[in-house]
């Protein structure tokens, strides 16, 4: 048996997606599937719990900090996954990537700033931005046929209006698009044109599964990096999410030692052990695991295509070229957002309504598909109930 089909009960773990339906959603019934917050069905590597297991047994838990092994860790992956140099000096670590943007927001608008965002688009964005008491500009993506492409045009006509920062999800959630070479590097000449500061999410990056190769903002030429903060983590590539550790890069140092100096001033420099060897010995020893995970992914996705053209006519699907989200389009089943989710939870199945991501996302639903093959299947059973 492969070892992502093992179903593990995460009921009562205080897990965000099993547990916390009632108190996110409002939605409350013992048999809910849910497939709706990112984060996989499966165990961590193994690797990684036999790291961990052993810090435990170690026993002392005083205040942390990151070795040269944590560094050197992440900086071979980056070259060897990603053909992308990252240098030691350019490394902060943040608890968490949405904190580290929300940080780097604080520090680069002030308050009624305008930040672009391309629409559909991750709601967490849109809630730091406006909980900043800063303003979302929307850049919405072009959609034809079931295809995502940016908008350049409208990007410059947003820039040309004062904004400050653009966020970029590469590759993005929710439409699982790897961004090119052409078009990370037509962003970044754009973000520089208008001294617009580029926040590059790369949390995605390491969960590209189709032919085209995710590129990393910070393989840009050194010009177009003088504005430009990336995130990472290895949390969505392995299943960490709960450690809250990421790394942003921070190529120009001036801009860097101002974001140390604010994690500083936020008690945010130093950090919890467990997550420091989880987050290593993922990056030093788990690239058999990622290449297994891919390949599961993969199958599920294919599973998901299928079972789509076989029973559901009123639905597309273009699979995404990264991550383990299947963004749906219903639109041609002519329901109302509220109409197609209630058809979803009367028929047990929990999913992200595309609506949460925009208004762009109307019609749609996304469906986590990091899940064993079993709980995959339960749900075409469910998605079939709700959608025919
Ligand atoms: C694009 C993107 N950024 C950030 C996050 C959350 O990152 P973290 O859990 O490190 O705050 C997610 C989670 O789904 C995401 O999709």
């Amino acid at each position: 048996m492969n070892s992502f089909d093992q179903l593990i009960n995460r009921k009562d773990t205080g897990s965000l997606k099993w547990d916390n339906m009632p108190q996110k959603l409002g939605l409350t019934g013992n048999d809910l599937l849910p497939m709706w917050v990112s984060d996989y069905d499966f165990k961590a590597p193994t690797l990684v719990l036999d790291a961990l297991q052993q810090r435990i047994d170690h026993g002392v838990f005083g205040y942390s900090e990151r070795d040269d092994t944590y560094y050197q860790a992440i900086i071979d992956w980056y070259q060897n996954h990603h053909n992308t140099v990252v240098k030691k000096e350019w490394i902060t670590t943040v608890h968490g990537v949405l904190p580290g943007l929300s940080l780097a927001i604080q520090m680069l608008t002030k308050s009624g700033d305008s930040i672009v965002l391309q629409s559909p688009g991750y709601g967490s964005f849109r809630k730091i931005i406006n909980l900043n008491d800063r303003v979302v500009v929307e850049n919405p993506l072009l959609e034809n046929d079931g295809e995502y492409q940016l908008d350049f045009e409208h990007l410059e006509a947003c820039f040309a209006q004062g904004t400050k920062v653009l966020i970029f999800c590469n590759p993005h959630n929710p439409t699982g698009r790897v961004w090119s070479e052409a078009e990370v590097l037509k962003i970044a000449e754009l973000c520089r044109k208008y001294h617009v500061w580029l926040l590059s999410d790369e949390i995605w990056g390491d969960l590209a599964i189709s032919d085209k190769q995710y590129y990393s903002a910070l393989r840009l030429p050194d010009l177009l990096r003088e504005r430009l903060i990336v995130a990472t983590a290895a949390s969505k590539t392995f299943g960490l999410s709960s450690l809250r550790i990421s790394n942003f890069m921070i190529p120009d140092e001036s801009v860097r030692s101002e974001y140390l100096r604010n994690l500083d001033a936020h008690g945010m420099d130093v950090f919890n052990c467990l997550s420091i060897v989880a987050a290593t010995t993922a990056y030093q020893t788990c690239s058999d695991w990622l290449e297994e995970l891919r390949s599961y992914l993969r199958e599920n996705i294919t599973q998901l295509e299928q079972f789509i053209s076989k029973e559901l006519s009123g639905v597309r699907f273009i699979p995404p070229q990264a991550g383990y989200l299947a963004w749906l389009d219903c639109r041609l089943l002519n329901l109302t957002d509220t109409e197609l989710e209630e058809r979803f939870i009367r028929a047990g199945i929990v999913p992200s309504m595309g609506i949460s991501f925009g208004k762009e996302g109307t019609g749609f639903v996304r469906l986590n598909l990091g899940c064993p093959k079993a709980t995959l299947n339960e749900a075409f059973i469910r998605i079939k109930e709700a959608l025919t």
